[in-house]
C-alpha cells in the first residue's frame, strides 16, 4: 500500500506537528511526513521540525495578496507531493479556493469541543463562561472556519481555580493524543488513494 505524505502548517510553538511527525515516525501512522511549512520566519516549530529530520519551508502572509500566499504553499506542498495537509497552530484563514482543492483532505485542531466556543480567545470565553468540560476537536477543513465534520473530540475537566494557560496546558495534553487519532482515522480512509493532483505533477 501506497504511505500517504502528510504536510504540516504552523504558525509558533509546532508541539501538535511533533505529536503528528512522531506518531508517523514510530508507524503509529502509516504515513510520511512531507514539509512542514510556517507563515512566519521564527516559529520554534520549525526547529523542532528539522530536529526530526523534516524538511521546512517559511511562506510569509504579510504584504502580500492571500491568493499570491497560498499560491505559494500549493507549489511547495505539491512538490513534496502532499495528499493530507495538517493545520497545526496555524494562524492563517485559508481560501474556499484553496481548501476546495483539497476539499476533505485538510485537517485543522481547535481547543474546545466545536462547535462551542470557535474562533480566537478560546481559553478566556471557555473559562468566562463557566463550563464544567471542555477539550478539543480535530475536523476537517471547510470554507467556514471551525465547522467541517468532526473526526475526534476529546474531553477535559475545567477545573476550579483554572486560568487560561493551566486549561491550555491540559486541552494541549489532550491535543496531542487526539491528532495522531485524527489522522491515522483519515489515512485509513484514504489509503491507496493519493490527491489527484499528483497525477497531473
Ligand atoms: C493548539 O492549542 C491548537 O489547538 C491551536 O493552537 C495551538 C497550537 O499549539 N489551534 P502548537 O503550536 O501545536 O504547540
Amino acid at each position: 500500500m501506497i504511505k500517504p505524505t502528510v504536510s504540516i502548517l504552523i504558525s509558533g510553538r509546532g508541539s501538535n506537528m511533533e505529536a503528528l511527525a512522531s506518531a508517523c515516525d514510530s508507524k503509529v501512522i502509516p504515513a510520511n511526513v512531507g514539509v512542514v511549512i510556517s507563515n512566519i520566519a521564527d516559529a520554534p516549530g520549525l526547529d523542532r521540525a528539522a530536529g526530526f529530520g523534516i524538511p521546512t519551508a517559511v511562506v510569509p502572509h504579510a504584504g502580500r495578496s492571500k491568493a499570491a500566499f497560498e499560491a505559494d504553499l500549493q507549489a511547495i506542498l505539491k512538490h513534496y507531493k502532499t495528499d493530507i495537509i495538517c493545520l497545526a497552530g496555524f494562524m492563517r484563514i485559508l481560501s474556499a479556493d484553496f481548501v476546495n482543492l483539497w476539499e476533505g483532505r485538510i485537517l485543522n485542531i481547535h481547543p474546545s469541543l466545536l462547535p462551542d466556543f470557535a474562533g480566537t480567545n478560546v481559553y478566556a470565553r471557555t473559562l468566562a463562561a463557566g463550563v464544567r468540560e471542555s477539550g478539543c476537536t480535530v475536523h476537517r477543513v471547510t470554507a467556514e472556519v471551525d465547522s467541517g465534520d468532526i473526526l475526534v473530540q476529546s474531553r477535559v475537566p475545567v477545573r476550579a481555580g483554572d486560568t487560561e494557560s493551566t486549561l491550555a496546558e491540559r486541552i494541549l495534553q489532550a491535543e496531542h493524543v487526539a491528532y495522531p487519532q485524527a489522522l491515522a482515522m483519515l489515512v485509513s480512509q484514504l489509503a491507496a488513494k493519493p490527491h489527484p493532483e499528483r497525477k497531473v505533477s
